[in-house]
């Protein structure tokens, strides 16, 4: 008997024994909206797929709406192609429902040739969330040897003389060999390759990264920048700037989130202190921030202009809650603090930016921001709000359970 169907069977009981007797504890997890959405979401993209597939464009997955309400469908070399596969996996495994693991399965395997391109630092949001999520849940091998063989691939990307990851090859009349936050969450798929193969070479380049990246992309009041660009002849810092935030000095909300979940996940694999206490300091900017709304959502960058149409990015706060729900587990002192702050942005998400049933096309959450420099994805669902919304959902049954 596999190990999926010795152990699937326990944990679902486990759930469904642990949400009668607790009732009021699950009451934050609208699992029956969640299980009819993430489906109306798989019946819209096959309509939607089929009329891309006579234009000839190779979709395999979805990842926002566009501007005329129409589902925003990409390829398996989008950096979000992993996340409504993850989605599906972490929703089969709070609902037990079958044919969200169906689903699950139908849209993980055609991201599969993606173990091969090393042309982007996104392999761990890819992968990770993808494949990773049904390795947690199915301990099927072959998802193990495309997670293995994605992290080689990204090991690629490694400079020695920077002591960083590569993040992007685009726009090179800008930067030379540009870092960015988000590159901290790609590290966890080289951390669980490390401790699957016994290669320590996986693990000391993640430390590395995230070394250099404490060095360089913190400022005094513990905000970071977006873009921190390396010298490769010398490994020194030639400009430190954003793409996706107000300005070079800004704090991008999403990127601080990146950077929270980054940092306590570090610890998490490599018990470094100096890892801890960087995610504390972020933590500590982003929940005693003056511009944060008191529901918790953050603007899209905590310096943008406070003009009546500035979008919130619902994204940064799903990220953040299930960051927090980790970073209470190891700051005692502040443990209830963490768990109180991400209960609020839970709670803020359930009233206020999940869809109602048929809306969004699916989607669980609306009012994310993308990328407001660019006009891309302003105030609309995008996949990875949904993603790390079901993470935090998760997270927080556990932490209940543990009470
Ligand atoms: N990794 C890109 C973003 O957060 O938008």
């Amino acid at each position: 008997m596999s190990f999926r169907k010795q152990v699937y069977p326990f944990a679902v009981v486990l759930l469904l024994v642990f949400s009668c007797q607790s009732g009021s504890k699950l009451e934050n997890v609208p699992v029956n909206q969640i299980k009819n959405q993430l489906k109306l979401l798989a019946r819209n993209y096959n309509d939607t797929k089929a009329l891309m597939n006579i234009q000839g464009q190779e979709v395999v997955t979805i990842r926002s709406l566009n501007s005329d309400g129409s589902l925003k469908l990409i390829p398996s070399k989008d950096w979000c192609s992993g996340f409504y596969a993850g989605s599906l996996w972490l929703a089969a495994r709070l609902s037990g429902d079958a044919a969200l693991e169906k689903l699950a399965r139908e849209f993980t395997i055609p991201l599969e040739q993606e173990k091969y391109n090393g042309d982007t630092h996104d392999m761990g949001f890819k992968m990770m969330c993808s494949f990773g999520q049904g390795y947690r849940l199915t301990n099927d091998t072959a998802y193990r040897d495309i997670l293995i063989q994605s992290a080689k691939t990204l090991t690629t990307r490694f400079n020695e003389k920077v002591g960083a990851f590569r993040s992007w090859d685009h726009n090179k009349d800008k930067w030379h060999f540009p870092v960015i936050i988000d590159n901290m969450m790609n590290l966890e798929l080289l951390f669980w390759a490390s401790k699957q193969t016994g290669d320590q070479l996986y693990y000391n380049i993640a430390v590395k990264h995230a070394e250099t990246t404490l060095a360089n992309h913190f400022r005094a009041d513990n905000s970071s920048y977006h873009v921190v660009d390396y010298d490769t002849l010398t490994g020194a810092v030639i400009q430190k700037n954003t793409h996706q935030g107000y300005s070079d000095s800004s704090a991008w909300a999403r990127g601080q989130a990146w950077g929270l979940y980054g940092y306590t996940m570090c610890y998490r694999e490599s018990g470094i202190i100096s890892f801890l206490y960087q995610a504390e300091k972020i933590a500590d900017f982003i929940l005693h921030h003056p511009n944060l709304p008191s529901d918790k959502i953050p603007y899209w960058d905590f310096d943008a202009p406070a003009t009546p149409s500035r979008p919130r990015d619902v994204s940064a706060a799903a990220i953040t809650a299930s960051a927090l729900y980790e970073l209470a587990q190891f700051i005692p002192k502040k443990k209830d603090f963490y768990i109180q702050s991400a209960e609020h942005i839970l709670k803020s998400l359930k009233s206020d930016y999940l869809s109602k049933p048929g809306e969004n096309k699916g989607f669980l959450l609306g009012h994310s921001t993308g990328s407001f420099p660019q006009n891309s994805e302003i105030d609309v669902p995008i996949n990875y709000a949904d993603y790390y919304y079901l993470e935090a959902l998760e997270r927080q049954i556990n932490f209940k359970k543990l009470k």
